[in-house]
């Protein structure tokens, strides 16, 4: 049985972790393909709020089995801190598995990561400073560590001395014991998760196993089709599920996009439709927009569809699971963007970075809550009117609405691919 793809639609925080939450009931296996602790993904369940950083959303719903596959970067003491903190609030982690393809991040990368942003000033990245980018960089550079190398620490530490001598020489000072001790320590605690998790998924998909690729960041975060060079270093589309986890694209069946019904955007880069106003405060103080990871207030504006309908053709998205429609509900009129004036030539990356002016539609609020909502008949007549628009306009229909961040805040429509079809367990 197939996977389902589970991918950032805008630039991040769209409610990817609340989603894949919710249809981890229907699956055995939830793997990231991608990222690090650079993502914070937020599961609430009851009173409890989780914060997920490289741990995939499915354990807090205890699926069969939680991977962190061979592309993405681990920094180790972030994994230990993270497996103790959901082991101390009842979570059992011991199915969490480490691919050993994994790169680690190593203290030496996040030193590089700052001094960086130091250096680019006032056109800093605003990168959540977790030591992503040098990491990836060591891995393409063929200079990174491996997972694996864990399973043998005389190993490790030689390839962290050959290493030594390289950083040093960007000006980055490395205590070679004190990092390899620390590296000792936590080995001890990781490397019983780490395992060949590309063997793990096949048997799982053997067995007709339902496989969740929870994505991390966003479409427009991708280091090809983002807007560069104000995106991370990984390939967070769909694509990247296939190489991040090491399964071909007739596995699939499912591309779900998680979009809000709104836009944000954490860090530098161009935003077409931010609002820098009053309305964008609102927008931000009704989502409790702060970033999960850094607590930086997200930029807030309204809807693109423009950039919606680039990332449905990027990723074959063939279903959108849209959050946050709640945080709209006091507002009297809502704007979309439905094209850019006066672009030119070229992709929309290019299109975004020239400062594409936005065109927007404007349709009326609903004025009505909609947070008990838990069918489309229980949605108010405009929020359902801006919601058919969206379908309209991206050629892809709505599978789920999410209302609130509970997890049963959802509406699961008729035709949605899973939910319906819980295991039970
Ligand atoms: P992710 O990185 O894509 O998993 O998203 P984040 O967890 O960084 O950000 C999404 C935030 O919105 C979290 O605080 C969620 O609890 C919250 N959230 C998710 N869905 C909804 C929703 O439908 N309504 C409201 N009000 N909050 C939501
Ligand atoms: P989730 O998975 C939002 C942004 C950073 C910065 C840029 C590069 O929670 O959606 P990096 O540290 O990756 O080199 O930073 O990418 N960024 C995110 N923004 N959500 C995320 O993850 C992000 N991960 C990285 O703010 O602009
Ligand atoms: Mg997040």
């Amino acid at each position: 049985m197939p996977v389902t793809l589970v991918i950032g639609a805008q630039w991040g925080d769209e409610g990817k972790g609340r989603i894949v939450d919710f249809l981890s009931r229907g699956a055995h296996v939830v793997a990231r393909y991608g990222g690090g602790s650079n993502a914070g993904h937020t599961v609430r369940v009851g009173d409890k709020t989780y914060k997920l950083r490289i741990v995939p959303s499915g354990v807090v719903a205890g699926v069969d089995h939680c991977v962190i596959g061979p592309g993405t970067v681990v920094a180790p003491g972030q994994l230990v801190a993270e497996l103790d903190t959901l082991e101390f609030n009842g979570v059992d982690t011991s199915r969490v598995w480490v691919s050993d393809l994994a790169h680690l991040i190593l203290p030496y990368h996040v030193e590089l990561d700052k001094s960086a942003e130091r250096e680019r000033g006032e056109d800093a990245l605003g990168t959540t400073g977790n030591g992503i980018g040098p990491a990836y960089v060591d891995r393409v550079a063929r200079t990174g560590i491996r997972a694996g190398e864990l399973l043998d620490m005389h190993r490790a530490r030689q390839a962290l001395f050959a290493r030594t001598h390289a950083v040093r020489a960007q000006g980055i000072a490395i205590d070679l014991d004190a990092v390899a001790a620390e590296l000792e320590q936590q080995a001890a605690r990781i490397v019983p998760h780490i395992r060949d998790t590309v063997s793990l998924i096949h048997d799982e998909l053997q067995a007709g196993h339902r496989v969740i690729a929870e994505g991390a960041q966003g479409s427009l975060l991708d280091v090809n089709f983002g807007t560069y060079p104000y995106v991370t270093s990984s390939v967070t589309v769909a694509g990247g599920a296939l190489s991040g986890l090491g399964f071909g694209p007739k596995h699939v069946d499912y591309v779900i996009g998680v979009v809000k019904a709104y836009q944000t955007r954490v860090g530098g880069g161009p935003f077409p439709t931010e609002l820098a106003d009053k309305q964008g405060d609102e927008l931000r103080e009704r989502g409790a927009e702060f970033g999960v990871v850094t607590g930086r207030p997200r930029r807030c504006g309204w809807l693109d569809l423009v950039a919606l309908r680039y990332a449905v053709q990027i990723n074959g998205i063939t279903h959108l699971a849209i959050t946050k429609v709640d945080v709209l509900d006091t507002l009297y009129q809502i704007c979309v963007c439905t094209a850019y004036e006066d672009v030119g030539k070229g992709s929309l990356p290019f299109a975004i970075a020239r400062g594409a002016k936005p065109v927007y539609d404007s349709m009326p609020g609903w004025l009505k809550t909609t947070v008990a909502a838990r069918s489309w008949e229980d949605l108010p007549f405009n929020a359902r009117e801006y919601l058919k628009f969206i379908e309209a306009y991206v050629g892809v229909p709505i599978a789920y609405v999410s209302v609130g961040p509970e997890r049963n805040q959802i509406i699961v429509r008729q035709d949605a691919p899973i939910g319906s079809t819980a295991r039970v367990r």
